[in-house]
């Protein structure tokens, strides 16, 4: 046999496997989401999200206790208010609850970084990201309340914002509000690149944020484009964004790929709820192994060259890294 080139000669051993890899992953680059909600000695189970829970304030610095105790190092907070109006006030309350739950948080678990997801939907009666003018979002008057909120968790002791609404100019509008009131080391990750996605479906019950009217498709973006994700990339890092993000992930690691390839500030991206309960239901079934599709979808990630992952799988991540599993 006149083959000198052969493979699977890297593949002999798990040491050569380990030397040969190409992707390398490190628990310092995970963020997890959560979700606090108002109320007391509340853990509550979102039904299509299993093992992923609600907390209230008195509750949340036990799990952000387990999470630092696990190795990961920051924290995405998306809050859940008792009341909603058409302007979503709750967002931007200085009693609002993530305004809150950063004061808690800070205050019991300092050492974790806390990000905070700026949107209206989970703070409006109708469920839109922004507030309305007739059936419509209105983008200009949106961005007002965008910034306000941004500036109102970082009062708060937010160490990082990061705004998923996708309206126009957000970025900037946030950057301005920030730096005006001297938070100018505060970095903003945006929700660049974020798709109209059917995979949003479980959190949108976690959160209580599916619009009562119509959909998301005037202002987040069609799946079936690419470009159009470059330059909302590439307009957001104009505006000054810190850190790009892409979202969903898994079936849109093309444009983690593509935006890398274009920007040079950091690129994150989010495994969302749909990704995590099709993966949930599967396992409960025994249709998958669960550990070994985490393990694959997160190397995937990392491959497409994310260097941030958002995932609610962070804490059983950090753990095979630490074992050595991935990574
Ligand atoms: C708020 C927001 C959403 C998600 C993150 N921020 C919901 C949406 O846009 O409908 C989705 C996260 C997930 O599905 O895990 N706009």
């Amino acid at each position: 046999m006149d083959m000198i080139k052969r493979p699977r000669r890297l593949r002999g051993s798990e040491v050569l496997r380990k030397m040969v890899r190409e992707t390398r992953m490190d628990k310092s680059s995970l963020i997890y989401p959560l979700f606090v909600k108002e109320g007391t000695g509340i853990k509550e189970e979102i039904p299509s999200m299993p093992n992923q829970y609600r907390y209230s304030l008195d509750v949340l610095p036990e799990k952000l206790a387990e999470l630092a105790d696990a190795g990961v190092t920051s924290v995405m907070l998306f809050g859940i208010p008792d009341v909603k109006d058409p302007v979503g006030s709750g967002a931007y309350a200085e009693d609002g609850i993530v305004q809150k739950a950063l004061r808690a948080a800070k205050a019991e678990v300092p050492d974790l970084y806390y990000i905070t997801d700026v949107c209206m939907c989970e703070y409006t009666s109708h469920g839109h990201c922004g507030v309305l003018c007739g059936s419509e979002v209105n983008n200009d008057e949106t961005l007002k309340l965008l910034a306000k909120t941004a500036l109102s968790h970082v009062q708060a002791g937010a160490d990082m914002v990061a705004p998923s609404d996708m309206m126009d100019g957000r970025v900037l509008a946030i950057r301005n509000t920030l730096d005006d009131n001297g938070f100018q080391n505060i970095p903003v990750m945006s929700y660049a690149v974020k798709y109209a996605s059917a995979f949003y479906g479980p959190f949108r019950e976690a959160a209580g944020s599916a619009p009562s009217f119509g959909d998301r498709k005037s202002y987040q973006m069609d799946f079936h484009n690419s470009r159009e994700g470059i330059r909302e990339a590439m307009l957001d890092v104009e505006e000054g964004a810190d850190i790009i993000m892409v979202k969903p992930a898994m079936s849109f690691l093309d444009m983690v790929t593509k935006v890398r390839d274009v920007v040079s500030v950091p690129v994150a991206a989010y495994s969302v709820s749909g990704e995590y309960a099709m993966v949930k239901a599967a396992a409960a079934r025994g249709w998958i192994d669960e550990e070994r599709i985490i393990c694959e979808m997160a190397a995937s990630v990392y491959r497409a060259g994310a260097q941030i992952y958002l995932t609610y799988y962070a804490e059983e991540l950090a753990r095979f890294m630490d074992e050595g599993r991935i990574g």
